[in-house]
């Protein structure tokens, strides 16, 4: 314990010892436990980072290269290069080379939903679960493909048992079992405006979820990139656990990434607006990668071409092909994603060790961002989808992107496609993902179906 205590006094960090006398055997163990897994040597990257959120570096910002395999009757058909890329995707599904990457190790503080954002009941009729909804989309997957592909889901220490339990009690949605991994990421601390780490309690540090990024060392910590090399996956296509709407796999993208020898590739939806706060995908110094809308100026966001169209309309949607021996190599070199600062409103004790909840933000957390592979990359592909058929999360307690904007745009998304089949949309309406996943699917299902015909479309519909 000494030995520990002139450690993080020699970095100015002994105030984590300043209840220690207070303290029962159990708490001093667990603060102990917590005070040991702090890496102190990795302080100065977290003031690096505080730094960089403070003063960012100017960009040299240009637009990237993007592929789009819509064609012009978007988004009900796909393009002939689509068409053509899809059997080489497929014939890495029907050969057992693609592995499913969900993460849901975020806390959802946003929607505010009391357990794993995954155990959200988001379905419009039956109230089905984010989580149900991807073991189905698998399931079909599995259909398809003559087999499913394994699914590896990243949740946190926060909603590890949670995440764990809800998918036992369920037994794994029809998945089996063995097919089904879960791993924890890992954890930061958070350092307040003096640069001192922040407790949460007398016998606490508080730590959070070190970022979706911190799934490249927890994929290798937890041997999950192991067990995905024994099963002879090459590529990894990886998904978050809010986007109701997109595809578990897609095969014209994975034969696209494999065309073109991609390492990571990202797809991307033509943003709305140029204020829209999304991540950009574009080149940086001549390198691919994404930078933050807050990083562009007005008017650089509103920038236009020629035609009319925004220089910068590839809006990341947070979907990404990964190749397994691409992340092999980042860990074999020691490299690590880099850490971005936040500054939030972090519970923490005072100096009379009164838990305190701030009204104000008070403190720096850090997290790493899965999109920093991508300039990591020797090659990257860019895909452009249909928004309303790929990209539909669920982020907030209200609004667009709050569960009854998510269902509204749905319902409206799969009711065109009912009335092209069917030539009337129902007043509500739930497609099982086993049925179909977008509204291709769903107009080729409809038009040979004889029973739909009968189907009373005065009532909600529920396409099971
Ligand atoms: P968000 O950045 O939207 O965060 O995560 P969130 O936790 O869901 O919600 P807020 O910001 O607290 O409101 C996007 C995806 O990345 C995962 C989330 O679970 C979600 O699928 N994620 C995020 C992690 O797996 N780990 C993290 O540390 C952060």
């Amino acid at each position: 314990m000494e030995e520990l205590r002139v450690k993080f006094e020699a970095v100015g960090q002994g105030h984590v010892f300043r209840w220690w006398n207070e303290l029962g055997e159990r708490a001093r163990r667990r603060l102990a436990r917590q005070l040991e897994a702090v890496d102190l040597d990795r302080l100065p990257e977290l003031q690096a980072a505080i730094e960089a959120l403070q003063s960012p570096r100017t960009r040299n910002l240009s637009p990237a290269p993007t592929f789009t395999l819509a064609n012009e009757n978007y988004p009900y058909l796909l393009n002939d290069a689509a068409r053509a890329l899809a059997p080489r995707g497929d014939k890495e599904l029907r050969e057992g080379r693609v592995a499913v990457l969900l993460v849901a190790g975020g806390q959802g503080t946003r929607l505010g939903f009391d357990g794993p954002k995954g155990c959200f009941p988001v379905m419009p009729l039956s109230g089905m679960t984010l989580f149900e909804v991807f073991a189905r989309k698998l399931r079909r997957a599995g259909r398809d493909y003559g087999r499913v592909p394994p699914l590896y889901v990243m949740v946190g220490n926060h909603n590890e048992a949670a995440t764990r339990n809800f998918w036992e009690d369920h037994d794994w949605f029809g998945l089996q079992p063995e097919d089904v991994q879960f791993f924890a990421q890992g954890e930061m601390p958070a350092l307040d405006a003096q640069g001192k780490l922040v407790m949460a309690g007398k016998d606490q540090l508080f730590t959070g979820p070190d970022g979706h990024g911190g799934v490249l060392q927890a994929l290798h910590v937890k041997g999950m990139l192991a067990d995905m090399r024994r099963r002879g996956i090459r590529t990894i296509s990886y998904l978050q656990v809010d986007n109701l709407q997109t595809p578990v796999v897609d095969p014209a993208f994975i034969g696209l990434h494999l065309d073109e020898g991609a390492e990571v590739s990202l797809k991307v939806v033509r943003k709305h607006e140029p204020a829209e706060r999304v991540g950009i995908y574009c080149l940086d110094d001549g390198v691919p990668g994404i930078v933050e809308y807050s990083e562009f100026s007005e008017q650089q966001a509103g920038e236009r071409d020629g035609q009319g169209r925004l220089r910068y309309w590839q809006g990341s949607i947070a979907v990404h092909l990964f190749e397994v021996d691409f992340l092999g190599r980042l860990i074999d070199r020691g490299a690590d994603l880099p850490l971005h600062a936040a500054h939030k409103k972090v519970p923490h004790v005072n100096d009379q060790g009164e838990p305190v909840e701030p009204a104000q933000p008070n403190a720096y957390k850090f997290e790493r961002f899965v999109f920093d592979t991508i300039p990591m990359a020797g090659n990257v592909m860019c895909l452009e989808v249909p928004r309303d058929e790929q990209f539909l999360p669920v982020k907030n307690a209200e609004g667009a992107f709050g569960p009854e904007g998510v269902k509204q745009s749905y319902q409206d998304y799969f009711g065109r496609a009912v009335e092209i089949a069917l030539g009337k949309k129902p007043p509500a309406l739930e497609v099982d993902p086993l049925v179909a996943e977008n509204a291709r699917e769903l107009i080729e299902y409809l038009k040979t179906n004889d029973d739909a015909k009968s189907w009373d479309l005065t009532k909600p519909l529920h396409i099971t």
